[in-house]
């Protein structure tokens, strides 16, 4: 079998941590013995290539993307471009156009790790944040000097844009992927107190669709309450389903209390396959540790193994990730997780672990 991979590595340590999770890749395919071969296409899309070309996609990119079974992304964001400029131009001018709906961000404690929730190995955490990706609070609704009034009268809005069916569709996916897993539990969370039009009708999709799934157990919990509930009772959590805004911020507590945010995986979902997904580290481009080489490839690496996953190769997917394990609870750990291995110490553990295994 053979995938051609697209790689963006984007900025900062993008380039680092993907070169990891490439590094993992290829040992996938040498351990298959010739039997998976991963083509990879590097697209040099960056900030750098912004401020030369004045965009990020060249005329065509996105056509050339789509010849792809699935695309592996670093990061994007520089100190010398406004970050919503970055955001919109590389990272969202892919989610949107290839319908990449569902982010799906499981939060896991790796062994050896401690975090602030777990100071032992005794507590136990296994969720996924399930992220509505393509509408929402980041519809990209709204405008500026909307007062038509001068400088210190300035009015902006920013319009959240919930659909029917884009509730629906992430909702239903949020119970099928329940099902899947030990505990089948689905937590809404929403805002529906306070914004009382999108949120309202999220929860009243919610209590629909929930009929069709009587096998799962519900919970609506509003988000300030789950920020709480992700710290003081993380044992109770399964499927977190949740707004674009609401799930990337709940994702990053989730990636903290877990260890770091740099061991967080996710992957950007076009469920119906008629486009590629995309699979990130959830970090970002970390420009105060760009060039050392010490970022923590974890996330990076995990989200190749989403990758696996996707490209229907789940056993080369879970090995990969007890890899991962089998490395942390050697002790071998990055500097954010309070360890001593660079980049390239870790991976090539986790490549020794790999072919060990
Ligand atoms: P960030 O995730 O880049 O960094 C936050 C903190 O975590 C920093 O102290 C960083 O050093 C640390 N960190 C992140 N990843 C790490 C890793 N793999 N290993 C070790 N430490 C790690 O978030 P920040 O600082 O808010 O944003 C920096 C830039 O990245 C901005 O331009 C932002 O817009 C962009 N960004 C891009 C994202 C994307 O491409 N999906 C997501 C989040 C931010
Ligand atoms: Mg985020």
């Amino acid at each position: 079998q053979s995938f051609a991979i697209a790689s963006i590595p984007g900025d900062g340590i993008g380039g680092e941590v993907i070169d990891a999770g490439l590094q993992v890749l290829d040992a996938v395919a040498e351990l298959s013995g010739g039997a998976l071969e991963f083509r990879v296409t590097e697209f040099p899309w960056s900030s750098a290539y912004y401020r030369e070309h004045g965009r990020y996609i060249p005329e065509g990119g996105l056509e050339e993307l789509r010849r792809h079974d699935a695309i592996y992304f670093g990061a994007v964001g520089s100190p010398e471009v406004p970050d919503h400029v970055s955001l919109w131009g590389l990272r969202l001018a892919i989610t949107q156009p290839f319908d990449q709906w569902a982010n799906i961000r499981p939060v896991t404690f790796l062994p050896g790790v401690t975090s602030p929730l777990r100071k032992a190995d005794d507590v136990e955490l296994d969720w996924i944040v399930v992220r509505e990706n393509s509408e929402g609070e980041y519809a990209g609704l709204g405008g500026r000097n909307l007062s038509g009034r001068g400088p210190g009268e300035e009015v902006a809005v920013q319009t959240s844009l919930h659909t029917e069916k884009g509730c629906e569709r992430i909702i239903r996916f949020a119970f099928d992927l329940a099902r899947t897993r030990q505990v089948a539990k689905v937590s809404s969370v929403t805002k529906s107190n306070a914004q009382q039009h999108g949120m309202v009708l999220w929860d009243e999709v919610f209590a629909r669709v929930k009929e069709d799934y009587p096998d799962v157990e519900t919970e609506r919990v509003l988000v300030d309450a789950m920020s709480a509930k992700f710290v003081l009772h993380p044992e109770q959590l399964s499927v977190v389903v949740a707004s674009n805004l609401h799930a990337d911020i709940l994702s990053d507590l989730g990636s903290a209390l877990a260890g770091s945010l740099g061991i967080a995986a996710s992957a950007n979902l076009n469920p119906e396959r008629r486009f590629p997904s995309m699979f990130e580290p959830v970090h970002g481009s970390a420009p105060d540790i760009t060039g050392r080489g010490i970022a923590n490839p974890i996330g990076a690496i995990a989200s190749a193994a989403l990758m696996l996953d996707h490209l229907g190769l789940p056993a080369e997917a879970d090995a990969v990730r007890a890899a991962i394990e089998a490395t942390t609870a050697s002790g071998i750990l990055p500097l954010d997780l309070g360890g001593q291995a660079d980049t390239r110490q870790l991976t090539q553990a986790i490549v020794e672990a790999l072919r060990n295994s």
